[in-house]
C-alpha cells in the first residue's frame, strides 16, 4: 500500500451542510416564496461579498458578511425583520442539517486507509464549531476530521490562492504535493479556485445540472459525482491505482 497519505478537505456550506432549513426558518416570518427568494439572495450576496472584499484587499469574518448579506437581502426584497429575528437566523444559518448522504459518506471515509479528512471552510473556527457540535451527523463523526481549517486564519476567501495554500502547509503538504490533497466542493468556484492552485478536486453535483462553469474554461474538477457518497469510492480507488 502506497504510505502517500490522501487528504480529503470538504468544503461545509452548501457541501455537507444544506441551505434548504434556512428558507424553511424563514417561513416563520414570511410567505414560502419570499421565504425561498431571501435564501437565495442570502447567499448570493454572501459569496459576492466575499469575493469583492478579496478583490479590494480589505477582510470581515464570515459571520459578518453573513449578517450584512442577510441584511442586504431583506432590503433588496422590502422585508424587515427585528434584531433578535435577526439572531434567531443567523444562529439558525449555523445550525443548518447536513444533506442525507453525508453520514453513510463519513462512515465510508473513515475506513479509507491511507486517507485523512478535514473541514475546509470560509467559516470562522467559532462558526465551524457551533455547526459541528449542533449537527447530530457532524458532532458522531467529529473525530472522522482530523483538522478543522478556516480560511479566517489567513483573512482571504476561497477562491484566493493563499487559502488553499494555507490549507495545504496545514495538512503539511508541500508545493510539489498539492495533488494529494482532494477538495470535495459543491461549490465551483471553490472546484475551480482548488484546481487552479493544483488540487484535485471532486465535485459534488448533487442536482445532476452539469458543469457549465467557464471562469478558466482549461480548469474541470478532476472527478464529478452525483452522490457525495461516491467521494469514498473515489478516493478508494484512486489510492489502490497509487499503491507502490
Ligand atoms: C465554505 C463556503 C464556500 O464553506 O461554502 O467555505
Amino acid at each position: 500500500m502506497s504510505d502517500r497519505n490522501i487528504v480529503i478537505a470538504f468544503d461545509i456550506y452548501g457541501t455537507l451542510l444544506s441551505f434548504e432549513s434556512i428558507a424553511e426558518k424563514l417561513v416563520a416570518f414570511f410567505d414560502e416564496d419570499k421565504s425561498q427568494l431571501i435564501a437565495k439572495l442570502w447567499r448570493q450576496y454572501q459569496l459576492e461579498y466575499t469575493w469583492r472584499l478579496n478583490s479590494m484587499d480589505r477582510y470581515l469574518p464570515f459571520q459578518e458578511v453573513t449578517k450584512n448579506a442577510l441584511q442586504h437581502a431583506l432590503d433588496t426584497t422590502g422585508s424587515q425583520l427585528k434584531e433578535w429575528q435577526i439572531d434567531d437566523m443567523l444562529t439558525a444559518y449555523e445550525s443548518i442539517a447536513t444533506f442525507p448522504d453525508v453520514k453513510a459518506t463519513l462512515d465510508k471515509v473513515s475506513q479509507i486507509p491511507n486517507a485523512s479528512a478535514v473541514i475546509f471552510s470560509n467559516g470562522t473556527l467559532d462558526m465551524l464549531r457551533r455547526a459541528i457540535v449542533r449537527s447530530p451527523t457532524l458532532t458522531h463523526h467529529a473525530s472522522t476530521f482530523t483538522e478543522t481549517i478556516s480560511v479566517d486564519d489567513v483573512k482571504r476567501f476561497k477562491p484566493a490562492c493563499e487559502v488553499y495554500k494555507y490549507l495545504a502547509q496545514r495538512v503539511g503538504k508541500s508545493s510539489a504535493e498539492m495533488e494529494d490533497i482532494w477538495l470535495v466542493s459543491s461549490n465551483p468556484f471553490d472546484a475551480v479556485g482548488a484546481l487552479n492552485v493544483g488540487l484535485k478536486v471532486i465535485w459534488v453535483d448533487r442536482q445532476k445540472a452539469g458543469w457549465t462553469d467557464r471562469a478558466m474554461p482549461d480548469l474541470r474538477p478532476t472527478v464529478i459525482v452525483n452522490d457525495l457518497e461516491q467521494v469514498a469510492e473515489v478516493i478508494a480507488n484512486h489510492t489502490q491505482c497509487t499503491e507502490t
